[in-house]
Parts: C-alpha cells; sequence; structure tokens
C-alpha cells in the first residue's frame, strides 16, 4: 500500500490542480485544513476561553496525555449542516467542534474526546457525535477507557434532530461500553439537556470548580416552570451535584488540577473488564505494623472516630483516592493500594450521623462496590455501623429499596472481598457490610468488635419493657454480644486480630485471593431494586 502511494504522488502532484479548489496543492490544502483545526474556533475566542480561566480542547488533551503521545483522528471532518448559513466557508472548521483520539497516560491506552468550546460553543453536530462514536467503537474493540472532556452548549441548535440522533448513538454506546472498559467524564464547562445523560452513564463524573455547571434546564427555564429563582452555579454547580445531589464524585480547583488529578485516578484503573487491575511497585513493606490502630478506636462504644485514620494507616504510603468525599459523608468509599495492587475501600464513618446506613449512603457505597466488581477490584469493607437510619424520611423517601441496592451489590460481587469488623456491627447492617454470608473470602474482626441485633440499650428497652432490672439484663447483654465472640465461635468471623496487624493480614490475604475464580448463575442480567 505504501508503495502505491509513493507512486502515485509525483503523478498526484502533477496533477495537483485537478485536487484543487483554491489553486493550492493537495499538499497544501491539508496542510492548511492541519493548521486550521489547531486553532478551532480562532484566537479571538480561544482567548475568550482563557480568560474565563478555562484551556483549550487540545491544551487539556495535552495536559492529561504522556508527552507526544496523543494521535488524533477525524481532523478533517466537518459538520454538513447547510441550514442558517452554515454551508459558508467561515462556518465550517476542520476537525468540528470535538478533538478526539488516542494517547497514553503513564504508558497506558486511553481514548480521549475533548469539546472544543471555541466552535459553536462545542455543540454536538452529527459529524462531531460520530467522532465520539468512533473513538468509543474502537476503545471497545482494543480494550481501553474512554475519558471524555466535557465543554459545550449542548445539541446544535442548527441541525434539529441530527444532533439528537448523534447524542442517541453516544448513549447506546454508553450503555454498551459500561463494565467493559471504564469510562470517566470531566465536566469543564457547560454541560446541559439532555446531553448531561453521557456523562450520567458514565463510571466517574469528576467537575471543575466554577467553570463547569451540568442541568437538565437553565435557570430561565426552571423560573417559568416552578417560579425558583436560582443561579447556574447554584442549579448545577461543582458543589451542588458533589455535595448535595451526587450526580458528580469529586470537583477540582481548576482545569489544571483536574487533568493532573484524572491522570492520578486513570493510574488505579484496569484498561478493561478483561484485564487485571494494575500492580504498581510498591515501597511501603506490606508487613508494616501500624502501632495507632491498636488505640483508633475510642473505649466507650459511643464515641466518634474517623475511619480515614484507619483506610490511610494501612493503604500504600497513607494514599487514598477518594470518591464522593463530600457527598453521603457517613459511609467512605475510594481507591488505594495494597502492595502496588489497586482495592477499593468502602468504610462507614462514625465521625458522621455514627456511620449508619440511609438511602445516600447505601446508593454511593453500592456503585462503587459494583464498579469494583464489574473491573476486578478486591473490595476492602471496614464495618462500624449502628444500622439503618430510621424515620418517616428514610422509609418515605425508599430506604428499603435503596438500603437493598447495597446488599445486593455486596452479594453479587465475585472479586476478593476482605471484611474489617472494628467496631460496631448491629442488625441488617451487619448482613450488608460484605458479610460472611454474603461471600466474604476473609472477615475480620477487632477485638473491640461487637455484633449484635442492635445496641444494648435499645435490645433491652424492648425485652425487659416495663421490667425492674433493666440494669443488670443491660449489662448481660453487653457481656454477651458488645465482644467478637458470637461471631468468632460460629466461623462468621474468621479471625480475630490485632488491629496493628491489619495491613500485613489484608495483603498477605490478597496474594491469595488473587487467584480467585468465582461465577455467579448465568442470567441475561440481574434485576438491582433501582
Ligand atoms: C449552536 C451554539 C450553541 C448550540 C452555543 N453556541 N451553544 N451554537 N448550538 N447549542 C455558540 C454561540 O452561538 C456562540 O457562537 C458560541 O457558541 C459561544 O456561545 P455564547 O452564548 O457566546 O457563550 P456563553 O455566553 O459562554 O454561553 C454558553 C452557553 C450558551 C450557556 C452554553 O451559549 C447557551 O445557552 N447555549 C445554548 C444552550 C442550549 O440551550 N443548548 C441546547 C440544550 S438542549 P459565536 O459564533 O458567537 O462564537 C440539548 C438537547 C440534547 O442539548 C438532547 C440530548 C438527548
Amino acid at each position: 500500500y505504501g508503495a502505491a502511494v509513493a507512486l502515485a504522488r509525483p503523478n498526484l502532484q502533477q496533477h495537483a490542480r485537478w485536487y484543487s479548489v483554491s489553486h493550492l496543492t493537495v499538499e497544501e490544502r491539508i496542510d492548511q485544513k492541519r493548521r486550521a483545526a489547531l486553532v478551532g474556533g480562532g484566537q479571538k475566542r480561544i482567548d475568550a476561553q482563557h480568560k474565563r480561566g478555562k484551556l483549550t480542547a487540545r491544551e487539556r488533551i495535552e495536559l492529561l496525555l504522556d508527552p507526544d503521545s496523543f494521535v488524533e483522528y477525524d481532523m478533517f471532518v466537518e459538520h454538513r449542516c447547510s441550514d442558517f448559513g452554515m454551508e459558508a466557508d467561515h462556518n465550517k472548521f476542520p476537525g468540528d467542534s470535538v478533538v478526539t483520539g488516542q494517547g497514553r497516560i503513564n504508558g497506558r491506552l486511553v481514548y480521549v474526546f475533548s469539546q472544543d468550546f471555541t466552535v459553536f460553543g462545542g455543540s454536538l453536530s452529527g459529524a462531531h457525535a460520530q467522532k465520539i462514536c468512533k473513538i468509543m467503537d474502537q476503545a471497545m474493540l482494543v480494550g481501553a477507557p474512554v475519558i471524555g472532556l466535557n465543554d459545550s452548549g449542548g445539541a446544535r441548535i442548527q441541525e434539529g434532530v441530527e444532533s439528537l440522533a448523534g447524542y442517541a448513538d453516544i448513549f447506546l454506546r454508553n450503555v454498551l461500553a459500561s463494565g467493559v472498559v471504564p469510562q470517566i467524564s470531566l465536566i469543564m464547562g457547560p454541560c446541559a439537556g439532555g446531553a448531561v445523560y453521557s456523562p450520567a452513564l458514565t463510571d466517574f463524573t469528576f467537575m471543575v470548580k466554577d467553570t463547569s455547571y451540568l442541568f437538565i434546564t437553565g435557570p430561565d427555564v426552571v423560573k417559568s416552570v416552578t417560579n425558583e429563582d436560582v443561579t447556574q452555579e447554584e442549579l448545577g454547580g461543582a458543589k451542588t451535584h458533589t455535595a448535595v445531589s451526587g450526580v458528580a464524585h469529586r470537583a477540582f480547583e481548576n482545569d489544571i488540577d483536574a487533568l493532573l488529578n484524572l491522570r492520578e485516578f486513570f493510574n488505579f484503573l484496569p484498561l478493561s473488564n478483561k484485564d487485571p487491575a494494575p500492580v504498581t511497585e510498591c515501597h511501603d513493606p506490606s508487613d508494616r505494623l501500624v502501632p495507632g490502630l491498636d488505640t483508633v478506636v475510642p473505649f466507650e462504644s459511643t464515641k466518634a472516630y474517623d475511619m480515614l485514620d484507619i483506610i490511610q494507616g494501612i493503604a500504600d504510603e497513607r494514599e487514598f483516592f477518594e470518591i464522593m468525599p463530600n457527598y453521603a459523608k457517613n459511609i467512605v468509599v475510594g481507591f488505594a493500594r495494597m502492595n502496588g495492587r489497586t482495592v477499593g475501600i468502602v468504610g462507614n464513618q462514625p465521625k458522621v450521623a455514627s456511620g449508619c446506613l440511609d438511602i445516600n449512603s447505601s446508593v454511593k457505597g453500592a456503585r462503587f462496590v459494583r464498579f469494583c466488581d464489574a473491573f476486578n477490584i478486591p473490595l476492602i469493607t471496614f464495618v462500624d455501623v449502628p444500622g439503618f437510619l430510621p424515620g418517616t424520611a428514610q422509609e418515605y423517601g425508599g430506604i428499603i429499596r435503596h438500603g437493598a441496592k447495597l446488599l445486593f451489590a455486596f452479594a453479587e460481587a465475585t472479586v476478593p472481598k476482605i471484611t474489617i469488623i472494628t467496631r460496631k456491627a448491629y442488625g441488617g447492617a451487619y448482613d450488608v457490610m460484605s458479610s460472611k454470608h454474603l461471600r466474604g473470602d476473609v472477615n475480620y474482626a477487632w477485638p473491640s468488635a461487637e455484633v449484635a441485633v442492635m445496641g444494648a440499650k435499645g435490645a433491652v428497652q424492648i425485652i425487659f419493657r416495663g421490667k425492674s432490672n433493666q440494669a443488670e439484663a443491660e449489662a448481660e447483654y453487653v457481656e454477651k454480644f458488645a465482644n467478637p465472640f458470637p461471631a468468632a465461635v460460629r466461623g462468621f468471623v474468621d479471625d480475630i486480630i490485632q488491629p496493628s496487624t491489619t495491613r500485613k493480614r489484608i495483603c498477605r490475604d490478597l496474594e491469595v485471593l488473587a487467584s480467585k475464580k468465582q461465577m455467579n448463575p448465568w442470567k441475561k442480567h440481574a434485576n438491582i431494586p433501582l
């Protein structure tokens, strides 16, 4: 093929004019188009982008990927719209409003699209959608993650249904890729209308503070329909989605901070569901004792402590990439490494609402557990949970079906599962939190563990209602249940371990469990309670 091109080349040059509309040779036209693509919507719009503290689509790709690793596709693609004057030359931009291709992050393959706000506000034309679909299809073929850098005014208004069709083509691919290759969305500008559903279908949605927003309808429509006065930031800014709605998983200070964090985050992920999670070189000894853990749980069972102290204590180099740190803070989820291997960590957080499970924490935990299970990432679960949060607000909100999600997620997960009960494991929450009964591979209790149907006070009030010897009964209940033995004598925990040895034990177990293979019964797909 190469020889044929070489032979044809002199001929091409000789007849260059035949291929030319502007008296340029083909080579000159190629060069001209490439140069035009590189400046997107032109210097004025690039300056405007910079003025807002935003980088351009290409600058973002450059920061995200390893130097010189980006291979661009479809630089010559142009929109095909001829309505509203769009056919005019000055309305054609080579590459249209998105930059697509593949490259490397720390040497590992990734497919990227980066919407170019300088071209028609990054709006999605049929051609724009086609470019995104092309890289998504190829990512699926070779088994590599897809990262979308979103900065777009939504559907290309001049194109009408062609644009809507383009969105649907992307949505379908998001769904088909779910659980096959990791998909990450970074919102770096507007993302409105139905366009929000592509990020929502991906595994992780990150945002940039102050410059990005996601909403179904903007403030003007909200005002006209519900008469509410709300700013863009209040309606769909990073704070709203990371702390209130739970739509986004993390927010970063600016474009640079977000892209550098995204590189860090990428290092935790496997390339596809057929690949193991990456193993990095570890300088933190796997048998390191963590003496601080022996005293981290307060003597008084009602006193709070910070679950993050335990998680960071056991993780390689104390590194923990927390997911949704500002949402449903009564549960902590995120990625760490144990002896160089990626693990997903879930922990109840006694510091917030005593670490109880409620609607939001159940959904947060469940989605995280399902991601880890889909992508072969072992799960480490730290349990200190007084139960599910009671009350009408929770019951009316459907805590039963939402709590069931977390139960479902842990039960169906077939990755290595290691559970450590640090203190309370009460009631249904004991079962839910990756218990032995849900196929926990290795379940430990610390000496401070209490496994019971409920706390002593509540239990005694029910079974000794109206009786005078309540104090005595409470003491008996504590004696019987406020310790790890009831679970240990039944084999519901495999061992009672000294907290300081937890890292060492987990690292050793992960080594053993690395070859774990477990299959669920064949099914078309499960029916998780939504
Ligand atoms: C075509 C668009 C556009 C769009 C922006 N532009 N949005 N062109 N289609 N959707 C163009 C503008 O004409 C302008 O062109 C340039 O992009 C920058 O836009 P500005 O308005 O000057 O920028 P700014 O003030 O920053 O406002 C950004 C914006 C606003 C908030 C995104 O442009 C806007 O509200 N756009 C429309 C958003 C919208 O309603 N989209 C449809 C949503 S419904 P020039 O030539 O001046 O640079 C939807 C359905 C999807 O998306 C359904 C999927 C199922």
